[in-house]
């Protein structure tokens, strides 16, 4: 457990970055956090392997491949692979009964390896080495766009389907509150459930939002996680903001890697999934000119700002007079909220300081909308984002997340994805 610390210790965070990451390696992946998340984890690692790739790309490398060797016969990428016993946590493999080798859920999360990968390819020393694993690696990267764009895009429209508030990475924003609201929960999870006994119930979701979701994850094992089926008659079918940001950024760097490769056929598929998913932007505005999640079967989009309504940013799909108003709406936020950035609107009534993703910031969210703030040109806002976010985990430490108003930690302790961010983005010495 790490203690409170103080503001001056930038080496020996560097030193207990590394630690961190050594203790959460399992052997070719690392755990989020040993006791909330004991498996690997879709984004987290994703994002942990960008932190390898600071001192060891054959790590960041690895990190990537053992994520991949749960990848489906049909492109998915899951969220959780299990691959060691998974009785410490709830839902584990029997609750979700994929019948996958090695076991893993049903559904997936955001697509950030792309861009994970064009990151190790750049800082990788080993040129040999970075060529090699980046040609054995794109196949299955290129599946999982695929997957994203086909399968979870069946009628072709540029705006890719989610069925489950885990596959956002953003559980229980308050984006979900509607679509989840029509679900009648069929099953009663709450005694099953591990969170909440490590740590403080009211910073995680509450038993209705696991009895609901455990409902949705019931209604695809009826379909026998048949993925066009799932797209298409799920309870909750949403666009996630987040994930339609996410994945328009990972198109764009998957096809840097094609043209890299020589990939032919394969960049000119990206390049029309790039501009398909960026038209499908324009159902995610709002009448006020924010970008907003969509709930797909109702068609309202979410009544609420989010962090992930920055993430057009990190897209490149934000006009100049976008990122004006995204500026503008910030510095509002900054108001109430000094620690930027709050993972949902400060003033909205579904705003929750302390609970998961209805207040904390998240530090990987923030090093996607700061690095979309600077390359739209507002670099003392993407600065201020970067040194309040270092402030939370110089005083705090590698928390999972941290409260907005004061840059206390909430949640998990020791988290890999803080560790990483630390060593790639927040610390101090990278600057110069
Ligand atoms: C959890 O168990 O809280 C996860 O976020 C699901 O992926």
């Amino acid at each position: 457990m790490q203690a409170e610390r103080n503001s001056n210790d930038v080496a020996d965070l560097n030193a207990q970055a590394h630690a961190l990451l050594k203790a959460n390696d399992r052997g070719g992946y690392t755990v989020p956090n040993h006791s909330v998340y004991p498996f690997q984890w879709n984004w987290d690692s994703a994002f942990v392997a960008i932190g390898f790739a600071t001192f060891d790309c054959g790590r960041a490398w690895q990190e990537l491949t053992t994520l991949f060797k749960g990848q489906w016969s049909d492109g998915m990428v899951p969220s959780i692979v299990f691959h060691s016993n998974a009785d410490h946590y709830y839902p584990g493999p029997a609750a979700w009964g994929t019948h996958h080798e090695p076991p893993t859920t049903g559904i997936t999360q955001p697509p950030v390896a792309a861009t994970a990968a064009r990151k190790i390819y750049r800082a990788d020393p080993d040129r040999t080495r970075a060529d090699a694993e980046l040609r054995a690696l794109f196949p299955a990267l290129y599946a999982w766009h695929h997957w994203w764009h086909v399968t979870r895009d069946p009628d072709g429209t540029g705006l890719a389907t989610v069925v489950h508030p885990w596959e956002t990475g953003r559980d229980n924003s308050p984006d979900w509150d509607g679509p989840l609201s029509a679900i009648v929960p069929t099953v009663d999870v709450s005694m099953l459930r591990k969170d909440n006994k490590v740590v403080d119930p009211s910073e995680r979701p509450t038993d209705l939002f696991y009895n609901r979701v455990m409902t949705l994850v019931e209604e695809a094992k009826a379909l026998r996680w048949d993925g066009v089926a799932v797209a298409k008659s799920l309870s909750m079918r949403v666009c996630d903001l987040g994930i339609q940001s996410i994945l328009l950024r990972a198109d764009h760097d998957l096809l840097a890697l094609a043209e890299t490769l020589d990939f032919t056929r394969e960049a000119e598929q990206l390049r029309h999934w790039i501009e398909t998913a960026t038209k499908g932007f324009e159902w995610l505005r709002a009448p006020d000119g924010s970008f907003r999640s969509l709930d797909l079967r109702s068609g309202h989009l979410s009544p609420c700002v989010t962090s992930a309504s920055f993430l057009p940013l990190y897209a490149r799909v934000a006009s100049a007079d976008d990122a004006k108003f995204m500026a503008t709406l910030l510095h509002e936020w900054e108001k109430t909220t000094p620690y930027l950035v709050a993972s949902s609107d400060p003033y909205h009534e579904s705003y929750d300081a302390r609970r998961y993703w209805r207040g904390p910031l998240w530090i990987v969210v923030n090093y996607m909308i700061a690095e979309g703030f600077a390359h739209y040109g507002y670099h003392d806002l993407a600065e201020r984002i970067r040194a309040s976010s270092a402030a939370c985990v110089q005083r705090h430490g590698f928390r999972e997340a941290f409260d907005s108003h004061t840059g206390q930690g909430v949640g998990g302790r020791d988290f890999s994805w803080t560790a990483a961010m630390w060593l790639e983005w927040l610390n101090p010495q990278k600057l110069g």
